[in-house]
């Protein structure tokens, strides 16, 4: 055999993997945007026995499951739009960026954003544009539109809220964005449920729109389950390149049964939410952070030094993510995953005490 080297592609080869921290013991994990809370025993006990009766036995068929209107009614998708699922929302984004990669395509985000965007374009030899936002994380929309209108790209990603900062962009804003776009939009609505705003009612009804949703940070993460929605014409298109059985039987039992507990997903949504308003109003209270606003369920903090912040709550027991090393405009930004009221109070304190 050759070497590695002569088989695989160099940009491959001098890249690094997509890092998952490890969590020391006893640490709770706010690194992520998971949900901290598991399905209470007495319906985990009927989801056991639904898993228990699941068909693993034979290939997923989504084309005559009734998941997809499941999905459809719980989270309200328009019926005319159309709806593929991903092992993630991850997935999607690597199919959806393949799709339009074609030689000299450009893929557009605004920066700082969820890496994988840049990391798929990358991967399909696309050009990344990278637009980036304002010292305060709001949105230069004249730049967008400027950069649009040089690049024309075949695919812009905005993920709404962002990912990492919590910004949700005004809707009048991205709406012009869609507007000027000579490509699709993919409107990553990841932190969807946490928001106060949605494009998935246009979704199916805007040509170039895409509208991406996942299981992931509603309580689910485990299930790895996305979902974009959008025109017949491309969900058609993006069907041809997903994978066949790109879905799981276990996965698709697990939530069938969670769209059945939707108003314990909602209460959770809304305890998470009421939480961030909490957490944020003290963390404006300290005079040492900055705290920006967010509709997702974490906040994004500027904190004196965000290692030391990192180190501190890790001392605490809590595992947040170091944001610094990311962008030039998040230098000494941490971004902490809401949490249990419990574990929000614990960290807040923390803070509290060593910026106060
Ligand atoms: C903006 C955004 N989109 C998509 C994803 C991927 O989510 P998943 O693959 O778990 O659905 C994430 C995960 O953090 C995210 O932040």
């Amino acid at each position: 055999m050759k070497s590695l080297s002569d088989l695989i592609r160099a940009d491959i080869l001098a890249s690094s993997a997509y890092h998952v921290a490890n969590v020391p013991e006893n640490c709770v994990k706010l690194d992520a945007m998971e949900s901290p809370y598991d399905f209470p025993p007495d319906m985990q006990s009927e989801l056991g026995k639904r898993l228990m009766n699941a068909p693993i036995r034979l290939y997923p068929n989504i084309a005559a499951d009734d998941f997809i209107p499941q999905l459809k009614a719980a989270f309200h998708i328009p019926q005319t739009a159309s709806v593929a699922l991903g092992n993630g929302s991850d997935e999607l984004i690597q199919f959806i960026t393949m799709l339009l990669a074609k030689p000299n395509a450009k893929v557009m985000a605004i920066e700082p954003t969820f890496v994988m965007y840049r990391r798929n374009a990358e991967l399909f030899g696309m050009q990344y544009i990278g637009v980036p936002c304002n010292d305060d994380l709001t949105l230069n929309l004249d730049s967008v539109l400027e950069k649009i209108k040089q690049h024309q790209p075949a695919l812009i990603f905005i993920a709404y809220p962002n990912n990492p900062t919590g910004t949700r962009y005004p809707r009048e804003m991205v709406e012009q964005i869609i507007q000027a776009a000579t490509g699709l939009v993919v409107i990553d609505e990841a932190y969807g449920a946490f928001s106060s705003d949605s494009f998935l009612s246009q979704a199916g009804e805007i040509d170039n729109l895409l509208v991406l949703r996942t299981f992931s940070k509603i309580g689910f993460a485990g299930l790895r389950i996305g979902y974009v929605s959008g025109s017949l014409k491309i969900i058609n298109e993006l069907n041809k390149i997903l994978p066949p059985y790109n879905m799981n039987q276990l996965s698709l039992t697990a939530a069938k049964f969670a769209l059945e507990k939707i108003d314990w997903i909602n209460h959770n949504i809304n305890l998470l939410k009421s939480e961030r308003e909490i957490a944020f109003a003290k963390l404006e209270d300290i005079k040492g952070v900055t705290v920006y606003p967010s509709e997702a369920n974490f906040l994004t903090v500027k904190v004196p030094n965000a290692e030391e912040c990192f180190n501190l709550l890790l001392q605490n027991g809590f595992l947040i993510k170091n944001l610094s090393k990311m962008h030039p405009l998040l230098k000494n930004c941490v971004r902490i995953t809401i949490g249990k009221p419990e574990d929000n109070a614990k960290w807040l304190s923390v803070l509290q005490k060593a910026y106060g």
